[in-house]
């Protein structure tokens, strides 16, 4: 699986150019991207990143790839970032890792979003993998009622529960919220789901990417396969 994933970070990487500004993802394939970032770099390629993540900055100083801030450049060339689960029309459930909400503004920020992963996360519908939603701490109890009102007005239903770091403490994510996975089974209308929590006050960000990814790498056993969001 790991052989995979390098595969497909290896792909992605032959999009990259001298001079281009990149968005770096979080997640175990997104981590092959930048350490083979790095070698290109070491190697005399020019290039500048935004991580999505403190773990991918450490990953990405590790590996000598330079980094700067949305707030020093005002828009990126390509974000190459995993998923856990990618359908048909390249909509994704992200946040497995816990980053989604600053993988969500670098990817927004970006031109192109690249989606690297192997196969086994091209899902026909949504909602296998538990849906992430980011929330403040303050309220969660009315968050969360609201949070099921718009499963309900969405047609979809499941367990919800706090996330919980190895250690049984409570997730904490870069932001220093928290989040709530829902075991949702399928998710029938992304779109509609991803607007109902958005309008939700103590929803911080959910991990529904809609629109976001421009192309996704898939690599398995018969090889590479790229799919263009059309
Ligand atoms: C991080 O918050 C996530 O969105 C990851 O991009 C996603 O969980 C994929 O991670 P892996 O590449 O480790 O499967």
């Amino acid at each position: 699986m790991d052989q995979l994933k390098r595969q497909a970070a290896a792909r992605a990487l032959e999009e990259v150019r001298d001079g281009m500004q990149l968005g770096l993802g979080t997640g175990s394939t997104a981590k092959h991207f930048v350490e083979l970032l790095g070698e290109r770099v070491a190697a005399g390629l020019n290039v500048i990143g935004v991580p999505t993540s403190e773990a991918t900055r450490t990953d990405a100083m590790r590996c000598g790839v330079p980094l700067t801030t949305l707030d020093e450049i005002d828009h990126l060339d390509i974000t190459v970032d995993g998923a856990d689960e990618i359908d048909p029309q390249l909509n994704l459930i992200k946040g497995g890792g816990g980053a989604l909400l600053r993988e969500k503004i670098v990817a927004a920020a970006s031109d192109r979003m690249i989606v690297i992963a192997d196969d086994t996360k091209w899902v026909p519908t949504l909602g296998r993998f538990p849906l992430p939603v980011e929330v403040i701490p303050f309220g969660l109890g009315a968050t969360r009622r609201a949070i099921e009102k718009a499963f309900a007005e969405c047609g979809v239903s499941g367990q919800m529960a706090v996330r919980r770091a190895r250690d049984g403490h409570v997730f904490v994510t870069d932001g220093g919220h928290w989040i709530v996975d829902a075991q949702l089974g399928r998710i029938a209308d992304p779109a509609s789901l991803a607007k109902a929590l958005s309008a939700i006050p103590g929803v911080v960000e959910h991990g529904l990417f809609i629109g976001l990814a421009s192309s996704a790498v898939l690599a398995g056993g018969e090889g590479i396969r790229v799919i263009e969001r059309r």
